[in-house]
């Protein structure tokens, strides 16, 4: 098979899109002119007819679509009839608000089925959808609404978050204060607390569907190269940048690629325990798993509430088939014990999958262990918010194969990935280099969002003809390939991914700093944590008040995930001459390491200059943390 997509890709994707349902097919399989594919060009197809409209023409239409679980343990379950109503019901709401083809929808939601079933509203009249995760600020929200020029934004009065409330409808107020292009607020229900309202911009979805909401909306034929979604992702320089996905490549690709990884059937209980405002949740969560007509579970709250718990409590009252879920996870319930997995009947499970940043041999076998219980393959799926689907990984839906703890196993097929030097050129098994691939692929994003130039530069121009993706592996002996964490100055916090030019940015406008430098060092849970050296301006004084400032400021301006682990009041900054900040001697002493090998200096400065600035900063920060 994999030869095959190698030998003849346009023909292998052909047989691969012929699985969904075309209102037209396609003239062109592939239309690439670097760096940018067009996929199926001349089809067209919509999402949400993919989605629900095939289910509910089969007796799929009476079976559960959602199973929804509440943090506060109510719980909905929704049929795909049920989904399907609601789909046009909300598609017809956004008409009435004025939407069309090519507007922006921007869903700023707890994980409740409002949430799904609004990007397939969306994706049923041709709007495109830009989920923005509930746990950023209000900074963060108006960026990305500005970003896209949405008019709509679509939110609920709040969201429970360990037993409490996220005042959601508060945050949009906020930013949309900022947001010139917005016209309107649908706010969903969900705690019922009282919330401010400005009556004319504010709807809430109930007065929406009262207000005679259709119970069908002709879904829009859109070209298969119709936007689909934006969202949102860090990269090494400025604000985050908006990842363009489109309808029938990104569709087909997931489609094929839950089927080879996850061996995903209509009768599937699947659970992707991540957010639907990240990458996964679009595709693990909503269009992949939906697609082939499976139940997903949508689980609203925290991990561990009301106890460590919760998950297992879930997977057994559901009869989960496949758990897809993060190593930072798998490493948190580790830590607390496998008692709490044991006390649960977990023999409906059959797969589990792991996603979102290395996952380390300890922890695959904890999982293997105490959930899988030695019974379950797990799919170790290597993939980004660019590639809209999987890329490396085993395929236990194609064929049984060994599996190596940590390794990810081997490219899917149709993706043509390699290891590389500096130079581009292969490197041979054993060796650390920088992971390309070097053909397009179905799920490929289509663009950064207005910014045509970054994308250019960020995928395209590190190695020409191949798309660059930012990360580190190695391949092995036997052909697997080894992840190895990021290449460049993108962090990994629980599996969550934000840049350091976006942090140090964002702690630069906090009043009393004068210059700062944010880097990693590893965490033994979380993967990566966040470490600020922070010079004051003239006359601030260090202080444990003024840490906590900059932590809020950091969470006000960026959202939870942005919060440091470590802040150093530092007197200068190591620097080279020429005024390059030495991140190296900043790692070292934050990870409390030795400076290592000094002979690639990256930068001009000397040796000597830099074990002196490591000298003193790894005494300042002694004296920091005794402070
Ligand atoms: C980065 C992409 C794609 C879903 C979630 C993250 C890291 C992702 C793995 C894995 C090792 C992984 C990479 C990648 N990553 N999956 N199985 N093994 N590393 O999406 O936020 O776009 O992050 O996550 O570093 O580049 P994302």
């Amino acid at each position: 098979m994999y030869r095959h997509s190698m030998d003849n890709p346009e023909e292998f994707w052909a047989e691969e899109a012929r699985k969904l349902h075309w209102d037209k097919t396609w003239d062109k399989v592939l239309d690439w002119q670097p760096p940018y594919a067009r996929w199926f060009t001349g089809g067209r197809l919509n999402a949400s007819v993919q989605c629900v409209d095939r289910h509910v023409k089969t007796w799929r239409k009476s079976k559960v679509a959602i199973y929804w679980e509440g943090e506060n343990g109510e719980t909905r379950v929704l049929s795909y009839s049920t989904l399907y109503r609601d789909v046009n019901r909300f598609a017809s709401a956004l008409q009435k608000l004025g939407i069309k083809k090519g507007d922006k929808v921007a869903l700023y939601m707890p994980m409740i089925p409002e949430l799904p079933t609004f990007m397939l509203a969306c994706a049923r009249i041709g709007a495109i959808h830009t989920v923005i995760f509930s746990g950023f600020s209000a900074q963060a929200v108006c960026d990305r609404v500005q970003d896209t020029g949405a008019r709509l934004i679509i939110t609920a009065d709040g969201g429970y978050r360990r037993g409490k409330i996220i005042p959601l409808k508060e945050i949009v107020d906020q930013a949309a204060s900022s947001c010139p292009t917005l016209e309107k607020i649908i706010v969903v229900k969900r705690t019922g607390q009282k919330i401010p309202w400005n009556e004319g911009r504010d709807v809430w979805l109930s007065s929406l569907m009262d207000d005679n909401a259709e119970y069908y909306v002709k879904p829009e034929s859109v070209e298969s190269t119709h936007p689909l979604y934006i969202l949102y992702t860090s990269g090494t320089t400025g604000k985050p940048k908006g990842i363009v996905h489109g309808t029938g490549g990104y569709l087909v690709f997931n489609h094929s690629v839950y089927q080879w990884v996850f061996d995903i059937k209509e009768e599937s209980v699947f659970w992707c325990t991540a957010d639907v405002g990240w990458v996964t949740g679009h595709s693990a969560i909503v269009y992949a798993p939906l697609s082939h007509g499976a139940a997903i579970v949508l689980y609203e709250g925290a991990p561990d509430y009301p106890a460590i718990d919760r998950w297992w409590d879930i997977i057994e009252k559901y009869g989960v088939n496949i758990l897809y879920t993060s190593p930072t996870a798998i490493r948190m319930f580790m830590r607390h014990g496998k008692e709490w997995p044991e006390k649960h009947d977990l023999s409906s499970l059959e797969l589990l999958g792991s996603v979102g940043e290395p996952i380390n041999p300890e922890a695959w076998q904890w999982y293997y262990r105490n959930i899988g219980r030695e019974r379950c393959p797990i799919v170790d799926t290597w993939w980004q918010t660019e590639t809209g689907g999987f890329m490396i990984s085993p395929t236990p839906g194609i064929e049984a194969m060994p599996l190596k703890p940590g390794s990810a196993t081997h490219p899917l097929p149709g993706i043509d990935a390699s290891v590389v030097d500096t130079d581009g050129k292969e490197l041979p098994p054993g060796q650390k280099g920088y992971l390309i691939i070097r053909k397009p692929w179905p799920g490929m994003l289509l663009d950064i969002y207005g910014n045509p130039q970054r994308y250019q530069e960020a995928f395209w121009s590190r190695f020409p003809g191949s798309f660059y993706t930012g990360d580190f592996a190695m391949r092995d002996e036997d052909g697997y390939f080894w992840l190895l964490g990021r290449a460049d100055e993108v962090l990994k916090i629980a599996g969550h991914r934000i840049g350091t030019a976006e942090l140090e940015s964002a702690t630069i406008s906090q009043p009393a700093v004068a210059e700062v430098a944010v880097v990693s060092r590893p965490d033994e849970i979380k993967g990566d944590a966040i470490v600020l050296f922070v010079t004051l301006k003239k006359g601030q004084q260090p202080s444990d008040a003024l840490k906590k400032e900059i932590t809020q400021h950091l969470r006000n301006t960026v959202g939870s995930i942005a919060s440091p682990d470590e802040i150093y009041f530092v007197e200068t900054m190591p620097k080279t001459r020429s005024g390059k900040i030495m991140r190296r001697v900043l790692k070292a002493v934050a990870s409390g390491q030795t400076l290592g090998d000094l002979t690639t200096l990256e930068d001009e400065a000397s040796v000597e200059e830099a074990k002196r600035a490591f000298e003193d900063l790894k005494k300042t920060s002694e004296k920091n943390k005794q402070a």
